[in-house]
């Protein structure tokens, strides 16, 4: 089963997005068995994430619309969080996966939410920290998603919500409600 979705997977985008596709899937399977959450779930989840990413826009906002999910008038406005909505919608309608869990980490993988489960935020952060990635500082990243799950989603929302400041961006709700959430899971920790 996982390895029929690789192979749907690379006929539908590039190269590059393919191998950041596959490597995304590795790591949320590490995060798995160190985190306790099921590695064939995490597999999936992770191998789907960017599905939609190379979708043309109409196409993308007509599956948003089908998708039935709520999506807040910020997020709706920025293109870039488009597709992990499409994605879920895909995923759920096309490919018929059924597991919501599976379906929320793919939905909230672009824009994170407050109390995400352990698969969201292992998609969350296996994404953000995943073999191909060559930011400064993200060996950094990748310890705290290793060590602890809460805590790297706060050091990597200390991090993101920063720069949507600097560079004129609005936030997504869910992804200010996703920075309170760990922040005070971080501070309760202390
Ligand atoms: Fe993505
Ligand atoms: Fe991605």
């Amino acid at each position: 089963m996982a390895d029929d979705y690789k192979e749907l997977i690379s006929g539908m985008m590039g190269k590059k997005r393919y191998i950041h596709s596959c490597n995304v899937a590795d790591m949320c399977v590490k995060l798995a068995e160190i985190h306790g959450e099921d590695t064939e779930k995490a597999y999936i989840a992770g191998i789907l994430h960017d599905i939609r990413k190379e979708i043309d826009d109409e196409t993308l906002k007509k599956e948003i619309e089908l998708s039935g999910y709520y999506i807040d008038p910020v997020e709706l406005a920025s293109r870039k969080t488009w597709h992990g909505i499409a994605a879920a919608y895909y995923v759920r309608d096309v490919l018929g996966i059924t597991d919501t869990d599976i379906l929320n980490a793919i939905r909230f993988h672009t824009v994170g939410r407050a109390d995400m489960s352990k698969l969201e935020k292992i998609v969350y952060l296996g994404d953000l920290v995943s073999a191909e990635r060559n930011y400064p500082d993200v060996e950094k990243y990748r310890a705290y998603a290793l060590e602890n799950l809460d805590n790297g989603m706060y050091k990597a929302l200390e991090w993101l919500i920063p720069d949507f400041v600097g560079s004129g961006r609005m936030i997504p709700v869910s992804t200010v409600e996703a920075y309170n959430c760990y922040l005070k899971a971080a501070k309760k920790k202390k």
